[in-house]
């Protein structure tokens, strides 16, 4: 299957582990992906290849600093197509390093996360943290081209699996018809049957594609995208990471939804429907809000004036945008606790 992108490029969705490397190719990865498909980089020339530690906290700017310093050593030029074969975190680690390295190389996605199947591969926002805040640094740098292989998620651990709806959820709150679709196949969703898997990639991708062909860098249309973000990006900064990314994007998404509710912007069954989904797959675990969250929101990289812009639901597919003083946001939270 293949989705064309307006921004360019192809997002091409396979079954099979289909992607090949070219000989002016440099590739990253992280040591789990390495270690579970070793015989794959068996094709990568000699000191082509940088390995990262997995996790969140590779995502800094040591990382794409290693990745530039290793290109340079293999005298990769402006021709060298740089290949990022991971998780969200090697892809947007490795996209910002393509972006910086010579002022830019050609790169590739190949995304082995349900998560960065769903979203992160596509719509070219690359970042790391900065001194624990969530994406402080990054560019926007769109792909040559996407490769979702789906057998990747054979491998993948359960927690993945579940932090992969974190993003699909967001997608589907705002994209009515694939709400419906989750809806009408439950069961088979949240069992992550590879039929039902793979439909709601492709609809997650072909979404995010269309309102990122409108709003490439985030000027209007595409914030809608940080659904459940303001509350889920400050909660996994103040707890440093403890949880995945998409638990995380879960956590916000209720929060969040309990604010739309709180100022009575939200129907009240379609409260209830999202907080039921959400429940679902974080298996009822919300996280509890630390003192720290509006000190990590104010950081956010959406707000403007000083306050913090949250995307809240109103109805399938429409959200609102608020924005909040520090001392409202707080109390918000106070009350939606
Ligand atoms: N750029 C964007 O538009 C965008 C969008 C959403 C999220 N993100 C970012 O993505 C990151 C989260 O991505 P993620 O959830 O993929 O996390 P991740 O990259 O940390 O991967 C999660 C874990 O799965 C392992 N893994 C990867 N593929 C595997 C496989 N096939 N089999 C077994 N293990 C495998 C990794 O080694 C890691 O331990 C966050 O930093 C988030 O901010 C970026």
């Amino acid at each position: 299957m293949e989705v064309n992108c307006g921004l360019g490029y192809t997002i091409h969705i396979t079954t099979e582990i289909q992607f090949g490397f070219l000989e002016q190719d440099f590739v990253v990865t992280d040591r789990n992906v390495f270690q579970l498909y070793r015989d794959r980089f068996s094709m990568v020339k000699d000191g082509h290849l940088v390995v990262l530690k997995p996790g969140e906290r590779t995502k800094r700017l040591r990382s794409v600093k290693k990745i530039c310093r290793a290109m340079q050593k293999a005298n990769c030029d402006r021709h060298t197509r740089l290949v990022a074969v991971g998780g969200g975190v090697v892809g947007d680690v490795a996209g910002f390093a393509a972006a910086v390295y010579l002022r830019g190389v050609d790169y590739v996605q190949v995304p082995t996360t349900l998560l960065s199947m769903v979203d992160s591969s596509v719509g070219g926002k690359t970042a790391v943290n900065l001194h624990g805040k969530k994406n402080a640094m990054g560019a926007f740098k769109q792909p040559k081209a996407v490769y979702i292989c789906t057998n990747f998620l054979a491998t993948l651990p359960g927690r993945e699996l579940a932090s992969g709806d974190g993003e699909i959820l967001k997608t589907a709150f705002l994209d009515a018809d694939l709400l419906d679709y989750i809806c009408a196949n439950k069961t088979a969703f949240f069992a992550k049957e590879r039929s039902v898997v793979t439909e709601v990639i492709a609809r997650c991708i072909a979404f995010k594609a269309r309102i990122v062909e409108q709003d490439e860098t985030e000027k209007g249309l595409r914030k809608i995208l940080n659904l459940g973000h303001t509350v889920g990006h400050a909660l996994e900064a103040a707890e440093k990471f403890r949880l995945s990314h998409g638990a995380y994007v879960l956590n916000g998404l209720i929060y969040e939804a309990r604010i739309a509710k709180h100022l009575g912007l939200i129907e009240d069954a379609y409260f209830r429907q999202i907080v039921q989904l959400c429940e679902i797959a974080l298996c009822n675990k919300l996280a509890p809000l630390p003192a720290s969250l509006t000190d990590y929101a104010l950081t956010d990289k959406k707000n403007a004036d000083g306050k913090i812009v949250c995307v809240l639901p109103v109805e399938k597919g429409v959200t609102t945008e608020r924005a909040f003083t520090a001392d409202e946001f707080r109390q918000l939270m106070e009350a939606v606790v």
